[in-house]
């Protein structure tokens, strides 16, 4: 990481060859104070986590397994926002690190030929309805052959190796995804989301199409239609009503 052009994101790294997860090392990182911007990265991750209390699939040397330490002084209300900042921040950087057209499914996920690519999971702490810390972890399926996956991946993920047919260097991508990250930061700080949500709905793979959406209330289907200014995302479910989303699982429907 030694050409980063970043001034806070990324300044301090942690790099660890093995944890049960980055996620928990910059969660104690936090507790100690460590500034934001503060990072760490593993080789490996024995117990990695996804959302919804799903595993992460993080075999050694083969991805990025990164997690960031940030600090928005903001109400809790505001994280799914940085959410979808951190998909286009690693959206960005993949597309210009790499040849793959990448795309961004509703609300974090980085989606290559309808396989996914990359994850995106932000934890958080809160002290009286104010975010304390957040922990920003991005899991990037980097240099994966297709004998690497576990049965039950084969055909729903993918990596960028397997899409470009070319070895991607790690410190590369790393490196553009803390400057991509800090310069959309910055401009959320002063503009707020309203830019990074039209960054986000034009990489976005899953507007505009027809889509279920799976919800702890049960099934929405409909068209994805855009974002609203919390980040929740608007269903048309029909007769031009739009329905808004704050969690659940977006599927294309044929
Ligand atoms: C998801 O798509 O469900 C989110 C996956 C997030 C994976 C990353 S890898 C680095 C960080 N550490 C973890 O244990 N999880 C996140």
């Amino acid at each position: 990481l030694k050409a980063l052009k970043t001034s806070a994101i990324g300044r301090k790294v942690k790099m660890i060859e093995s944890t049960v997860s980055t996620q928990e090392e910059a969660r104690m990182l936090a507790e100690e104070g460590a500034p934001e911007g503060t990072l760490v990265i593993a080789e490996e991750q024995t117990g990695g986590k996804g959302r919804m209390g799903r595993k992460w699939y993080s075999p050694k040397g083969k991805g990025i397994w990164m997690s960031l330490v940030l600090r928005p002084e903001q109400p809790m209300h505001y994280m799914p926002q940085l959410t979808l900042l951190t998909g286009v921040a690693v959206c960005r950087a993949v597309r210009k690190v790499s040849s793959v057209e990448a795309g961004l499914k509703w609300p974090n996920d980085l989606l290559v030929n309808g396989r996914k690519i990359c994850g995106i999971l932000l934890e958080s702490a809160a002290e009286d309805e104010y975010v304390r810390y957040c922990i920003a972890g991005i899991g990037i399926s980097v240099n994966l052959d297709p004998e690497d996956y576990p049965e039950e991946l084969a055909g729903v993920a993918t990596s960028l190796k397997i899409e470009s047919g070319e070895q991607v260097e790690r410190a590369t991508l790393i490196a553009s995804v803390l400057e991509e990250f800090e310069n959309l930061y910055g401009l959320y700080q002063q503009e707020g989301f309203g830019p990074i949500a039209s960054l986000w709905e034009a990489l976005s793979v899953t507007l505009g199409k027809p889509v279920t959406v799976n919800t702890a209330r049960g099934l929405v289907e409909g068209t994805a239609a855009k974002l609203d200014q919390t980040g929740a995302l608007l269903m048309d479910i029909g007769d031009g009503q739009l329905v808004p989303i704050f969690s659940g699982d977006v599927e294309l429907r044929r």
